[in-house]
């Protein structure tokens, strides 16, 4: 199972991070910094499908910023997602990329439930491309609700609980059908997962730069991509290594 990576990442997930002290910097209220970083989501999107990254997914809101942040913040964020959702359709179709939210979207203001579903519903026969947006998404959530989905078909006599095994698991994360992640980006140096697809990035190769998600562009992307086919990928095995990788 070593992987000479050498090659593209098939599925990059990227945490954006770092929008608040973007606009802390120039003197700006945080929706300001969320406003640029919307605007970082398409040229990211499309550079990647350029590049023949077939899964991208984008930690955009987490659970806890749900809850925890105030609600003046969250309702621009809100905003800024429902009308990213409308806007980015005829550049999703274009570019034949399939759009899906991962995440409590049910728990979201009716409008931007509606306009993300639109999405979804439209991009639906789109196969080339995939972005995947996580909003409202805990890593942690997302396995008690597969935990939860087992269970309830376990009972209904759909399953033997003794047959659940990690394949199985997989099929009912938000993410199911979807390949691992290969690459995870973080922006804004923080050195933390902040419970982003704790399941499917199990051994995904980690990649942490200083700037900050508005100014991530095609260059970092390009430097981040290019990290990541000089690792050696191990998935636990042993390495002989008589080309120097890194153990
Ligand atoms: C990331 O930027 C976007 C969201 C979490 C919505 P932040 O808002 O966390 O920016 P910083 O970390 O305060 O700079
Ligand atoms: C993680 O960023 C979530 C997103 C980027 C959407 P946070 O800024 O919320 O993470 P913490 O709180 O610093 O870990
Ligand atoms: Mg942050």
């Amino acid at each position: 199972m070593i992987e000479q990576t050498g090659r593209l990442p098939r599925h990059i997930a990227i945490i954006m991070d770092g929008n608040g002290r973007w606009a802390g910097r120039r003197g700006e209220p945080r929706a300001v910094g969320h406003q640029a970083g919307a605007g970082r989501v398409r040229d990211i999107t499309t550079a990647c499908a350029r590049k023949g990254i077939e899964y991208l997914t984008l930690y955009a809101l987490s659970a806890e910023n749900y809850i925890r942040r105030p609600a003046p913040e969250i309702d621009a964020l809100m905003e800024l997602l429902r009308q990213y959702t409308i806007d980015e359709r005829p550049t999703l179709m274009e570019n034949d990329i399939r759009f899906r939210i991962i995440g409590r979207l049910e728990e979201l203001p009716a409008g931007v439930i509606e306009e993300c579903r639109n999405t979804e519903r439209l991009t639906a026969g789109n196969n080339s491309r995939n972005l995947s947006i996580a909003v409202n998404y805990g890593g942690r959530a997302e396995i008690a609700d597969a935990a939860r989905a087992l269970a309830a078909k376990a009972r209904a006599g759909m399953l033997n609980p003794d047959e659940i095994d990690e394949e199985m698991v997989g099929r009912h994360v938000y993410t199911a059908g979807m390949p691992d992640v290969d690459l995870l980006i973080r922006t804004a140096g923080e050195h933390r997962i902040s419970n982003f697809l704790l399941w499917q990035a199990w051994y995904a190769e980690l990649y942490i730069t200083d700037v900050l998600w508005p100014d991530f562009d095609e260059e970092e992307l390009d430097r981040a991509i290019r990290d990541y086919t000089r690792r050696t990928r191990k998935f636990g095995a042993v390495v002989n290594d008589s080309e120097g990788h890194k153990g």
